[in-house]
């Protein structure tokens, strides 16, 4: 048994009363931008969402019109797709044209799109974060039985062992790489672990952008709940006191 559930990481967002981080998030924002970008695109968040975590009007501009956006008319001259600057109205896109090309960049494997993968997969943010980390050298790993990777279990051409991928081969290259991988706009020192806590904190947004509310209203509604309780009671005792 080589496949391992991902380590409990905690966060802010945990639990009934948990909210985000806009630090955080922010700076999650730059390593997707910085490094996942290349491969996943986020089709679920536009640009302008990015108000929500803290940038303003004229930075969300200024982001937005780093990507391209394809536009459906050929260039007459070249024969080629046209593209125009992305607008705080669009979506982020996926770096690739289609599936064909997306697969042709990667070995055959598709980079999914990462809106909705805290979601998708057990673990959530925990995986995310376990994954990004996760990666070994099947030669000299041993699980915790202390047994060494069967040759047929390890990576082939273009593959790479992590055991918290589910079938332990991923086709994406271990994306963070060393500590100040990404210069944080905040000052944070940019650990391995940091980035790869704060990307997921940010794809735990961009799953759950509502999250905070749905907290609240749980609570006003426990609340509500043990008033209306306390009422009913009363209200029982009220009625019935007369009574033996
Ligand atoms: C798959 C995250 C950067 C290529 C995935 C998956 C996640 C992920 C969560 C899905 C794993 C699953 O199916 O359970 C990230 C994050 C990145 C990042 C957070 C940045 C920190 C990259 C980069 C590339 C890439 C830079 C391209 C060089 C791929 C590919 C897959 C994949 C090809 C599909 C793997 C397979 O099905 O074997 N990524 N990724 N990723 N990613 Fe990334």
């Amino acid at each position: 048994q080589f496949h391992l559930q991902p380590e409990h990481a905690s966060y802010s967002f945990d639990g009934p009363f948990g909210t985000y981080d806009r630090q955080q998030l922010q700076r999650g924002f730059q390593v997707y931008k910085e490094v996942c970008a290349a491969c996943h695109g986020l089709s679920y968040v536009a640009f302008r969402n990015l108000e929500e975590i803290g940038y303003g009007e004229a930075e969300v501009k200024a982001i937005a019109n780093q990507w391209q956006i394809e536009v459906p008319d050929i260039d007459p001259k070249t024969g080629e797709a046209s593209t125009r600057k992305a607008t705080p109205a669009d979506h982020f896109p996926s770096p690739y044209p289609n599936e064909v090309a997306a697969r042709a960049a990667n070995n055959n494997a598709l980079p999914p799109d990462l809106s909705l993968i805290t979601k998708a997969r057990h673990g959530g943010a925990s995986y995310v974060h376990s994954l990004l980390l996760g990666y070994r050298d099947p030669a000299t790993y041993r699980n915790k039985e202390g047994e060494p990777v069967p040759t047929e279990v390890r990576p082939g051409q273009g593959l790479h062992f992590n055991p918290y991928f589910a079938n332990l081969n991923i086709a994406m290259p271990p994306p963070i790489q060393s500590d100040g991988q990404v210069t944080y706009a905040d000052g944070t020192a940019a650990t391995r672990d940091q980035m790869a806590k704060d990307v997921s904190a940010f794809l735990t947004w961009t799953a759950e952008p509502r999250l905070e509310n749905r907290h609240r209203a749980g609570l006003a509604t426990l609340i509500f709940l043990l008033f209306a309780t306390v009422l009913s009671y009363l209200a029982y005792q009220n009625v019935w006191h007369s009574a033996k």
